[in-house]
């Protein structure tokens, strides 16, 4: 479970050490990145707006040590299977399996000027996969974080110093992996909460400058999420779509408003004004990104005031936006945010990651959990015919080393 997290990823790594001793016959050092969920904020990132995502206690854990030729050699414990890399001869184009997020990893870094020696890396991890809850950000995280302090602490460092690494760098390094070598034209959110997550907080963060400020979640406030079961993934076409509707929206928008870069310089009066000119598809898909950096920012200054109830309010207009407007829901989504809304002790319920399956995310005290579960579990079971799961987390850190 999520809220146990730590003793459990402290037992899970020491298992995956030893793995690593059986396996590769030496002592690891071992690195683990958390997964993410948004608190509001969705499909703003990539329009240069805002979002606010917490780290949570799911994680990727990574153990790796250094081989004396020039191999990559990554083993999952996840799809046990085991495959190898040259490193002078490392693949042009992605595989369509698992290991193209780490290797994409590897190959940003060779790119980036960063010279790799052989390594052995084992992978395990309990981030539900096609949750929308950043998996692949996770490992992609792990992955480049371990490879780091590898490399600096061999040439650069020798005392192994984790406060070297460039944590932003690092996830634009990982975003420009997904995008160039995944192929999902990802914006910079995941990675970059999976880098900078902070226990207790969310974080309000501004993906032009990549300022961010750290948001308090209070105390006895629990963030419930629940898993539709339907699988979601970015890789597959229509998040790209989204993406090319708001650029071809703000190629539209920028003969009238020729100072805006990207949706998020565009108000909504400029819509109101200028919309008409956009066909509706396109309006509606602005229209949603316009007003939902809109209630991030309110949902930041509520949040900051500690009034959770208007917090919540912003929630469901968020969902109902990128159910009508964005058209990134669908009836699993919608039906878990109608049963959360009803439950005691919710503020707000709403779709959370890029849609098309995956999770909500549901503020709730911390005192009606229990109760949430049963009323969720039995209406969703009714509704869908299917069990849902549902994680009870917190707020939690980003990356980092645990042994
Ligand atoms: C996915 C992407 C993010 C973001 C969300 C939608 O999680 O990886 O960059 O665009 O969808 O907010």
């Amino acid at each position: 479970m999520p809220h146990q997290a730590n003793v459990a990823l402290e037992t899970r790594a020491s298992i995956l050490g030893r793995k690593f001793v059986q396996r590769f016959g030496e002592t690891p050092h071992i690195y683990q990145a958390p997964a993410r969920v948004n608190l509001i904020g969705e499909h703003t990132d990539y329009n240069d707006g805002f979002v606010m995502p917490a780290a949570i206690g799911f994680s990727t854990e990574v153990a790796i040590a250094p081989r004396s030729d020039r191999k990559l050699v990554i083993h999952s414990e996840n799809y046990s299977e085991q495959i190898e890399f040259d490193l002078d001869h490392l693949p042009a184009a992605r595989a369509g399996h698992w290991s193209d997020y780490a290797i994409g990893v590897a190959i940003m870094l060779e790119r980036s000027g960063k010279k790799l020696g052989g390594i052995n890396l084992l992978i395990d991890g309990d981030v539900p996969q096609g949750a929308g809850l950043s998996s692949s950000a996770s490992l992609e995280i792990a992955v480049g974080y371990a490879l780091l302090d590898l490399t600096d602490s061999a040439i650069d460092h020798p005392a192994i110093d984790q406060t070297n690494i460039d944590r932003t760098k690092l996830a634009l390094l990982c975003q420009q992996a997904e995008n160039e070598f995944v192929g999902a034209r990802c914006g910079i959110m995941d990675q970059f909460v999976v880098s900078h997550g902070r226990r207790g907080n969310a974080l309000l963060l501004d993906c032009r400058s990549l300022e961010y400020r750290l948001l308090p979640v209070p105390e006895g406030t629990s963030l419930a999420i629940c898993n539709t079961m339907v699988k979601h993934s970015i890789a597959k076409g229509e998040y790209n779509q989204r993406r090319a509707e708001c650029e071809a929206g703000m190629r539209a928008l920028s003969k009238y408003l020729p100072h805006a870069r990207a949706l998020r310089d565009v108000t909504l009066q400029d819509l109101e004004k200028y919309g008409h000119k956009l066909p509706d598809v396109g309006l509606r898909r602005c229209r949603h990104v316009v007003s939902e950096d809109v209630c991030v920012q309110q949902a930041a200054e509520a949040l900051e005031r500690q009034d959770l109830p208007a917090f919540g309010k912003l929630m469901l207009e968020s969902h109902r936006s990128l159910r009508d407007d964005f058209e990134v829901s669908c009836t699993e989504l919608d039906i878990m945010v109608e049963l959360a809304e009803k439950a005691e002790g919710v503020y707000g319920s709403r779709m959370t990651g890029g849609g098309f399956g995956g999770c909500t995310i549901t503020l709730i005290k911390a005192e009606c959990v229990d109760r949430f579960q049963q009323i969720i579990q039995q209406g969703y079971e009714r509704a869908i015919g299917c069990k849902p799961e549902i994680y009870i987390c917190t707020a939690d850190d980003g990356v980092g080393r645990i042994e």
